[in-house]
Order: C-alpha cells, then structure tokens, then sequence
C-alpha cells in the first residue's frame, strides 16, 4: 500500500527571524513512516522542520509552513492508499511578514494573527476521496469526546488520540500511548511503549482498516 504521512510542526515566520511555531519532535510521525516501511509498503513523508534522519525508502518532502504543508500533501495524493496527518500543524500564522528583524527598541510589536488552511479536515471534504484518512488529536482533557468529535468534524475514517498531558509521553518523548478511535467502534488502546513499537501495532490497524 502506498501512505502519505504529515509529520513534526510547521513554522510560521514573523520577520526573519521569529517565528510561530508547536512542540513537536516529529518522531511519532517518522516511527509511523519507518514502520510502515519495514512492512514493505511505499511512504511519502511531509515533514516540517525536525532533528530526525530521514528513514531510507521514505520519499520525503520538506517544508516549513502550513501552507507549504498543505500544497505539499494535495500535490502528492495520487495513488494513496492511505493518509495519516500526524503533524502538529500551527493553527494561526502572522497576517503579514516583516521583511526586516522588528527592532526591540520600537517597543513591543503588535502581531495580528490568521488562521492557517486546516490539511485534514481539507481531505475530509475531498468528494471522491479513495483513501483512508487518519487524523490525530493530541489532548489533556475529555479524550474520547474530542476524538470523536474530531472524527465528525473533520471526517476522517480514524483519529488516533494521545493525552499530552501525561507525564514522560508524547511530544519530544521516546514513548507515548495511543487510543484508536473508527466510528461505530469502541476506542482500542495501544498501551505505553516506545514509538518504534506502537507504530508497528497502528499501521497494521491502519491497513486492516482500509
Ligand atoms: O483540531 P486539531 O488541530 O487538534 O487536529 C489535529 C489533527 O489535525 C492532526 O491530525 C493534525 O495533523 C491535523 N491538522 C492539519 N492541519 C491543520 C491543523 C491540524 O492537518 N491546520
């Protein structure tokens, strides 16, 4: 099967040398697309800034901001089977760009923000979409109903829910835990454990979902 996966935060610039930005590692993303890979399936991987080696066979393309993000994952949709939107996309971004390094002098700045494009809920609401969508929802409160919520308002077929507010799990951490939530289903828990391992368990998840 062919995934695409969405992986690490995205930067939104401020001038040229600030920006907007999320805690993101990127690794749940990278240990999906290597997992993935080591069960002999074929990954696109759109990743934004992150301290990770790129996984070998993995077609990757790099960007910055969400809306690189967004051209990047709708210019690669052919052939998908499918999608996992695993990066922590930056929801606002500066409305405008200041060329030059706003001076600290000029007193502090003024920065009106914009919503930036939503890439799942974008594929959601693709009409003839052939690809299983999977999205994910980082949370510290009421799992269950954010997720399902999430399924339903950003139509995917799978959310794939993390509490970010456990200590040692999630964000830049080696482990994490996953609650995997398909409409009309119990949520299926992926107990602690290191990335590597529990992206193993969800891609096969993933693929027997499709
Ligand atoms: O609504 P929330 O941001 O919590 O949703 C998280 C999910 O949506 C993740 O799968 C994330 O990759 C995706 N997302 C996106 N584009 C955005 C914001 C979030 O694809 N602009």
């Amino acid at each position: 099967m062919k995934f695409l996966i969405t992986a690490g935060p995205t930067r939104e610039p401020i001038d040229p040398v600030r920006y907007i930005s999320n805690r993101s590692s990127g690794k749940m993303g990278y240990a999906i697309a290597q997992a993935a890979l080591d069960a002999g399936h074929e990954v696109v991987l759109i990743s934004g800034p992150v301290a990770l080696p790129a996984p070998a066979r993995a077609q990757l393309v790099r960007v910055t901001t969400a809306d690189e993000m967004y051209d990047a994952v709708h210019a690669n949709l052919g052939g998908i089977d499918i999608a996992v939107l695993c990066a922590a996309v930056a929801d606002f971004k500066p409305a405008v760009f200041v060329a030059r390094k706003i001076k600290k002098s000029a007193g502090i700045p003024m920065i009106e923000l914009v919503p930036t494009r939503d890439i799942l809920a974008s594929l959601g609401a693709l009409p003839e979409k052939k690809f299983l969508l999977a999205g994910f929802a980082a949370e510290t409160d009421d799992l269950e109903k954010n997720a399902r919520e999430k399924l339903e308002k950003k139509r995917c077929d799978v959310v794939v829910a993390n509490d970010v507010s456990a200590p040692g799990l999630g964000f830049e951490s080696d482990e994490n835990e996953l609650t995997i939530f398909l409409p009309d289903q119990p949520g299926r828990v992926l107990p602690r454990g290191s990335k590597s391992d529990i992206a193993k368990v969800l891609v096969k998840i993933l693929c027997a979902a499709q």
